[in-house]
């Protein structure tokens, strides 16, 4: 059996030191399920495809999908604050934690705590790093603008994980530090761990799982594009008429979509009904030319449907012979 040990598979009572994202609607219970059976920890998405106000049954179908395995839940915060009890429906089901992400954390922080959870929050900037310690994080997940989904601009993995890892070093050294954002094979966990991170956290990678809710059209479509095919817009989520504050892009496919609208955006928000209109037939033609298609520029690095439980294998299995012989010999 496979085993990799961190500080933070000893925090999780894990064995690999790898999280999947609780990606909206498609990282259900199966896909977490399976990265806590592979030896990591699944985490849930609080957020079902009929949007948060419906996401209720979503949490309960999805935490009964994943059976009697420990898995923890996700949220993005700033659509939480609009159905709040969401976190008590998932805090029901004692997850081992929640991961909060995109908004302010604090209002949130106590419930969690008191239900015995560990609170992740993810961060974008220093800024943020330091308003997750304010709130209490037990861990920091340091998200750089290469992640598929939705990010910032502001940072890239690489400098912000050692900058978050020495800030934590200075005021919080109980705090452990997850790097996300490019992360998908052996040769990425490894420079994670490296910088400085007890763990990861991966998204784009499992979205592309057997096991992921993502239709496999879809999910095809992602495996044949390398990583120059993504850019970081708002053009999807204004497209899709989701109100995400601009602050936060979404890492999607560049297609006729893109190309049309990314730096025109205030033209694609004055079609407003018309351009929304035009969004929903693409979906229901699947016309992936049209379409916003989340995924992070470790496009790049990927090619295969493949179980989590052999993505997980072979990413450890990879990580730790680079650790092993010191990832500057070249074989
Ligand atoms: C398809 C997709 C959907 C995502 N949805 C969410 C989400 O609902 N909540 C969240 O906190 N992060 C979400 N993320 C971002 C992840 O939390 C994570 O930061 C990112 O996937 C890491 O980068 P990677 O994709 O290169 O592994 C999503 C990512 C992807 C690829």
């Amino acid at each position: 059996m496979m085993a990799l040990r961190t500080r933070l598979t000893e925090r999780l009572g894990i064995r690999v030191p790898i999280l999947s994202a609780p990606m909206g609607v498609t990282a259900g219970g199966r896909m977490a399920s399976a990265v806590t059976e592979a030896g990591g920890l699944g985490l849930i998405a609080g957020l079902g495809p009929a949007g948060i106000a419906n996401s209720a049954p979503w949490i309960e179908a999805q935490y009964a999908a994943a059976g009697n395995s420990r898995v923890g839940g996700g949220f993005i915060t700033w659509m939480l604050a609009s159905q709040p009890d969401l976190l008590d429906r998932m805090l029901d089901h004692a997850p081992v934690a929640v991961m909060l992400s995109f908004g302010d954390a604090a209002p949130f922080a106590p419930a969690v705590k008191r239900a015995g959870a560990l609170l992740i929050c993810q961060v974008q900037s220093m800024r943020y790093a330091r308003q997750a310690l304010d709130c209490g994080a037990d861990i920091i997940v340091a998200q750089g603008g290469e992640a598929g989904g939705h990010g910032t601009t502001e940072r890239a993995t690489f400098t912000l994980v050692p900058e978050v890892a020495d800030l934590l070093a200075k005021t919080s050294p109980d705090t452990l530090l997850i790097a996300a954002g490019g992360i998908g094979d052996g040769r990425g966990l490894a420079a994670a761990l490296m910088l400085g991170a007890d763990g990861v956290l991966i998204g784009s990678r499992f979205w592309t799982s057997a096991e992921s809710l993502a239709a496999t059209d879809v999910k095809r479509h992602a495996l044949a594009a390398d990583g120059d095919a993504t850019i970081r817009t708002n053009v999807g989520d204004i497209a899709n008429n989701s109100p995400w504050p601009t602050e936060f892009t979404g890492r999607i496919l560049r297609n006729d979509l893109t190309d049309r609208w990314h730096g025109k955006e205030d033209a694609l928000r004055a079609e407003g009904e018309a351009g929304r209109d035009r969004y929903r037939a693409a979906l229901k033609l699947r016309d992936f030319r049209q379409l916003a298609v989340h995924v992070g520029e470790v496009a790049g690095l990927m090619t295969d449907e493949l179980p989590v439980s052999r993505i997980v294998e072979t990413i450890i299995g990879d990580a730790e012979k680079l650790l092993l012989r010191g990832a500057w010999q070249r074989a």
